[in-house]
């Protein structure tokens, strides 16, 4: 199922909480939303799976109208959605099967259906055997998979993740983010994944949109963002990756000026030495490394240019030329 978001406004009081966002969020694929605390991503993720009306503007399902819906016809829509949240959100009072039952038992659904539906759902998030778990003996990852399965009970198109993985620890977010990825290939999902960490953007994401103060800042393919970063609050996120990722070798205590982003291709390429050849520029790289973006492999270096800003601002000019992506202050 296809969303598409035509000029979307919620405002809290005074606070603009979402001004004009357009987004199209094609079908089959995981798209990543990311902002800053406060950018207003929870309240897009509201409007947009009708749990709150938007002040102005449309929100579509495959072409369909769906934010004027009302009544029975807001429930059957609503149907279609899977959600899970950070704090997961689970019964703690009804063990796993409860919990991932509930959801049938309120459409009604016949009792030896949901017990056979449940089991095949246990399976499915990789919990087999722990169906009569208290909820406070599962730990974090098993309690979000609980609450996958439990979305997903009623086969849903879209599955809504705000901040899914943002309670959990670095190993247990892959797993969580691998079995996603799984689900929403095997069942043709739409997954609308809400984050503020670029590693969840990176390691899940096809495209994703970059919210920003209610708005979005920049749009397109999670390789192409990562590859040339247009907006501050991009670069910012992307600072931060280079810094936390293990995969990037620092041999210098000093932190570097410029930042260079290559792609693919780009990476069995004599660059470097290119540029300093054609320029006459010096170079000082201070840390290295290769990251994975999707399937993509890309190369980053932080790095100083010397030995004056008349060399820095040719070599620069000449990087971008090869195709590479360079942050920093010019
Ligand atoms: N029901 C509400 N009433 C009043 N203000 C609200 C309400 N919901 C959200 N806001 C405000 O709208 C802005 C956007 O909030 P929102 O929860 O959408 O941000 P967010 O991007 O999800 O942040 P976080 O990363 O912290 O979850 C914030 O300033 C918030 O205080
Ligand atoms: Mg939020």
């Amino acid at each position: 199922m296809h969303i598409k978001l035509r000029n979307l406004k919620r405002d809290y009081g005074s606070l603009h909480a979402v001004q004009d966002v357009s987004l199209d969020i094609p079908s089959n694929t995981i798209y990543g939303i990311i902002g800053r605390s406060g950018a207003g991503k929870s309240t897009l993720v509201r409007l947009v799976s009708m749990l709150e009306k938007p002040d102005s503007g449309e929100v579509y399902y495959d072409d369909e109208r769906v934010d004027t819906l009302e009544g029975k016809a807001l429930i059957e829509k609503r149907r279609h959605i899977g959600m899970i949240f950070q704090t997961f959100n689970l019964f703690s009072s009804r063990n796993a099967v409860g919990n991932i039952a509930y959801p049938m038992e309120i459409c009604g659904m016949d009792k030896a259906y949901i017990r056979n539906r449940v089991s095949q759902l246990l399976a499915l998030v990789g919990l087999e055997g722990r169906g009569d778990a208290p909820i406070s003996t599962l730990s974090g990852g098993q309690k979000q998979r609980v609450a996958i399965a439990r979305a997903l009970a009623c086969q849903p198109d879209i599955l809504f993740c705000d901040e899914a993985t943002s309670a959990l620890d670095p190993q247990t977010t892959r797993s969580i983010l691998a079995l996603v990825k799984e689900l929403q290939a095997r069942m043709n999902l739409t997954v609308v994944m809400i984050t503020h960490q670029m590693e969840v953007v990176r390691d899940a994401c096809e495209r994703v949109a970059v919210l920003d103060n209610g708005r979005v800042v920049e749009e397109g393919m999670v390789s192409d963002i990562f590859a040339n970063p247009k907006s501050e609050v991009t670069k910012d996120f992307l600072s931060n990756l280079t810094n936390v990722k293990d995969s990037i070798v620092r041999w210098s205590s000093q932190s570097g000026r410029f930042t260079l982003r290559f792609r693919g291709g780009t990476t069995d390429e004599p660059i470097i030495s290119n540029v300093s050849n054609e320029t006459g520029a010096s170079f000082n790289i201070r840390a290295a490394g290769v990251q994975h973006v999707g399937s993509e492999e890309m190369g980053v270096m932080v790095l100083d240019i010397g030995p004056d800003e008349q060399h820095v601002r040719a070599a620069v000019e000449l990087l971008k030329k090869y195709g590479v992506s360079v942050e920093g202050d010019f």
